[in-house]
């Protein structure tokens, strides 16, 4: 069994950037500029916005970050969103999600200009995906790709499984699997909380994709001999041992899912620093004008 160490490719993955974006400012262009706007107080939600921002202080991109209280009103966000869609120094920004449950998320996504949703949220870049053609991915599927690419793991005629069907990663990893693409290629089947007879499925799977959001969901039982397991799910489990009170778990039983599988990410430090690292990639792509031109 060898671990998929999302940390250390991502580490590498970010010096490459550094890289690239001192050899940008060498030439006299600007660092590439990403915007996050947090609202309200998820802890979750926190972290991951400061550790976007931090991402963006190792590769000597410019960041903003804009945080609003949970009160604010639909109106006074869609305000920011075309303000930092009209904003020439900003090459593109995220709105973290969730939002609080009086503004409406998809609108505030439909507002956000597609040449700057480094998120890949859009429908307009959704679509493009879809399509093949030129778009902003979505961080976490992206980080995914770039993992199975960077371990050499061949997806050309393989068996995947994909549990949980949302808009960020289920629906569009199994698009991008089956995509006539490298990665991709493979015969991909979306599972969700409607499937039946789920083990006949992930007992065939060469590959699976778990994103629930269901701690340990996946066991051992459950996957064949050889099996790649890429674990989306962080979730926190109440751990009176732990130090914060909670631990992270992901969607697999790690433990003995790791026994039967050849490759396997971990939680943390799997999935999850590469979603990172691919939204940065997104902002180069969008400093450097690659995706729309
Ligand atoms: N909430 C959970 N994941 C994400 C993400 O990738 N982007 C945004 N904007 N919000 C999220």
């Amino acid at each position: 069994m060898k671990i998929l160490d999302g940390k250390l490719l991502s580490k590498q993955i970010i010096e490459e950037i550094a890289q690239e974006v001192q050899e940008m400012k060498a030439s006299g262009q600007r660092a590439p500029h990403l915007a996050a706007v947090l609202v309200g107080e998820d802890p979750a939600s926190q972290v991951y916005v400061r550790n976007k921002v931090r991402s963006c202080e190792k590769v000597g991109f410019d960041s903003t970050l804009i945080r609003k209280d949970s009160n604010i009103t639909e109106e006074e966000l869609l305000k920011i969103v075309h303000e930092l869609n009209e904003n020439e120094a900003i090459d593109g920004f995220i709105v973290q999600l969730p939002l609080p449950k009086h503004i409406d998320e998809e609108k505030v996504t439909l507002a956000i200009d597609p040449h700057k949703d480094v998120d890949g949220f859009h429908p307009v870049n959704f679509g493009r995906m879809a399509q093949g053609l030129p778009a902003y991915l979505p961080a976490t599927p992206f980080g995914i790709l770039q993992m199975l690419e960077r371990y050499d793991i061949e997806v050309t005629g393989k068996e995947c499984v994909v549990l949980g069907r949302s808009n960020i990663v289920g629906t569009p990893i199994s698009i991008l699997l089956s995509r006539k693409a490298r990665p991709g290629n493979a015969t991909v089947a979306l599972c969700h909380s409607r499937t039946k007879d789920l083990k006949s499925h992930t007992l065939r799977a060469d590959i699976i994709v778990v994103a629930l959001g269901i701690p340990e969901f996946l066991t051992a039982d459950m996957v064949k001999e050889g099996v790649v397991i890429i674990d989306v799910g962080i979730n926190r489990v109440d751990d009176p041992n732990a130090k914060r009170g909670y631990r992270l778990t992901g969607d697999v039983k790690y433990d003995e899912v790791a026994e039967k599988a050849s490759f396997i990410t971990p939680v943390p430090g799997g999935v999850g620093p590469m979603t990172v690292t691919s939204l940065i990639k997104n902002t180069l792509r969008a400093a450097k004008k690659e995706v729309y031109g």
